[in-house]
């Protein structure tokens, strides 16, 4: 909507390259992907802001109903988002996507990630290594 979460995937992906050189592809859901493409990829990070009261943004609606029909067993993942605490239901987004991928059968990794808005020096900090955690975690556990 406003940029914050993919920022966020842009420092994370910088993160995970700092320290390995795994294969990346970013892609935004406003594209209209189907979740059929999670199947291609051995390790998936899902962002997303939080949108109405606690919700799923509406253009991630269409790629969460079709994840009820993916398998992703042996996958790992996790999840990252934009958030604002003026809000009862912080961050929720980050929420349903980490309960869905699990019920989906993905090995989630690390806690999801939430930041206020726009990612300061120290969230800046949170996303790098984050990315660093995950690949790290994704790559030592998958061996
Ligand atoms: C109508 C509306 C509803 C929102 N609802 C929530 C919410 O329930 N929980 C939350 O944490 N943030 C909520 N937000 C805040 C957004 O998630 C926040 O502005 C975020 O930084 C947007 O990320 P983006 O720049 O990636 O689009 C809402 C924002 C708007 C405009």
């Amino acid at each position: 909507m406003s940029g914050n979460t993919e920022e966020m995937a842009d420092i994370i992906i910088e993160g995970i390259t700092e320290i390995s050189d795994v294969n990346i592809e970013k892609i935004d859901i406003m594209e209209g992907p189907e979740a059929s493409i999670l199947g291609e990829y051995d390790c998936i990070l899902l962002g997303a802001y939080t949108w109405g009261d606690g919700e799923l943004p509406d253009d991630f609606l269409d790629f969460y109903e079709e994840m009820d029909h993916i398998n992703l067993t042996g996958k790992k993942a996790a999840v990252f988002g934009s958030c604002d605490s003026s809000y009862a239901q912080y961050g929720a987004a980050v929420d349903i996507l980490t309960e869905k991928l699990r019920e989906q059968g993905a090995d989630i990794v690390l806690e999801g990630l939430k930041v206020e808005l726009n990612p300061d020096d120290e969230d800046i900090k949170n996303c790098q290594n984050f990315g660093r955690d995950f690949i790290k975690k994704s790559l030592v556990s998958s061996i």
